[in-house]
């Protein structure tokens, strides 16, 4: 016998579907057409994050870096990790259109392929279908099959939108890894290489006040996507502050095209920040959210972060505990593979 699960988006929407004895709240509603953000499927990434507002579930396991205890306490649960003992509603903090759009696998070819720093490079594809319409929204992210082998990767968009066909992501450059061996020993232009987008709930809303950015490592990558968006439309009216922190100096990747974002950017401003700097580092030192400009964050501000479990568990909790402005917070966690 099935139970129903009502899903609720934050934009009112809501949708219906049964779901199995033993089915997976995420698996349910992929069969009915609902394509709730999803990462892992591990209950690590916290991507599928949701709140449980009524009924009974079984939750097969959260990783304490997804979601905090007293987050447990009050209902949210992780939707890959979600089984229906009763009929039961979910909010999702997410618009409605987000989730309808199906993804689509795209047939693409690297056409670049360019070590940025000593931990991430650049991959461009550009859509062998140049005319496809690839719809995702700046801080979004697409799964890439990388080449010769069945394993997939998420990486965010480090382009607002697919333009003359081409998409760019930055990458971290493990020292193993399947996506960072491929791309140290084998990435050549010309190679095929396939895509699966749009992704994530993690993207840039209407902007009504000041940005905060808080990047961690290759997070940067969905910064870059919204900044490149932003200059594509003209430009935004609210004061952006881009905190970009990284464990070593040589970590730091494309320095020059945030100064260009400055440069067209009518009040922009980006700080690196290195938590391990050798001697000769001129710049700041420590942990990113340590260094928040206070001043920036008295007014009421959106602040968007993205990078490690550790840097936005960080983050989050200074600004709990500091007294700044009325925010809206929006996050993605994700675990380099
Ligand atoms: Fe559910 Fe990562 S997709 S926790």
């Amino acid at each position: 016998m099935y139970h129903t699960a009502a899903i609720v988006f934050r934009d009112g929407a809501t949708r219906f579907i049964k779901v199995e004895p033993n089915e997976l709240l995420m698996d349910a509603a992929q069969r009915h057409g609902v394509n709730l953000p999803v990462d892992c499927r591990e209950g690590v990434c916290a991507t599928c994050r949701c709140l449980r507002e009524a009924g009974e579930v079984e939750v097969e396991y959260i990783d304490e870096e997804a979601l905090t205890e007293e987050e447990v306490q009050a209902g949210h649960v992780l939707a890959c990790q979600t089984r229906l003992k009763s009929s039961a509603s979910f909010y999702f903090d997410i618009d409605s259109n987000v989730c309808s759009v199906a993804t689509e696998i795209f047939a693409g070819t690297v056409s670049a392929v360019e070590q940025v720093s000593e931990g991430a490079a650049i991959l461009e594809v550009t859509l062998d279908d140049a005319g496809a319409a690839m719809h995702y929204l700046p801080g979004q992210y697409a799964r890439i099959q990388v080449p010769g082998t069945e394993e997939w990767r998420a990486y965010s968009f480090a382009t607002g939108k697919a333009r003359d066909g081409k998409v760019r992501f930055l990458i971290r450059l493990l020292p193993s890894g399947v996506m960072s061996d491929y791309l140290r020993d084998r990435a050549a232009v010309g190679d095929a290489i396939a895509l699966e987008a749009p992704f994530g709930a993690f993207y840039m809303r209407q902007i009504e006040r000041p940005l905060l950015m808080v990047a961690g490592g290759t997070g940067l990558s969905a910064f870059l996507g919204m900044l490149d968006e932003l200059v594509e439309q003209g430009g935004c009216d609210q004061p952006i502050r881009l905190c970009y922190g990284v464990n070593q100096e040589q970590d730091l990747s494309e320095l020059g095209r945030l100064a260009a974002f400055a440069d067209t950017l009518s009040d922009f401003a980006f700080e690196p920040i290195v938590m391990n700097a050798s001697e000769a580092w001129q710049g700041k030192r420590g942990v990113v959210c340590e260094l928040f400009d206070r001043d920036f964050l008295a007014q009421p501000f959106d602040a968007y972060l993205c990078g490690p479990p550790p840097m936005i568990e960080a983050s989050r909790h200074w600004l709990e505990k500091r007294e700044v402005g009325d925010y809206r917070l929006f996050f993605e966690k994700f675990v380099s593979s």
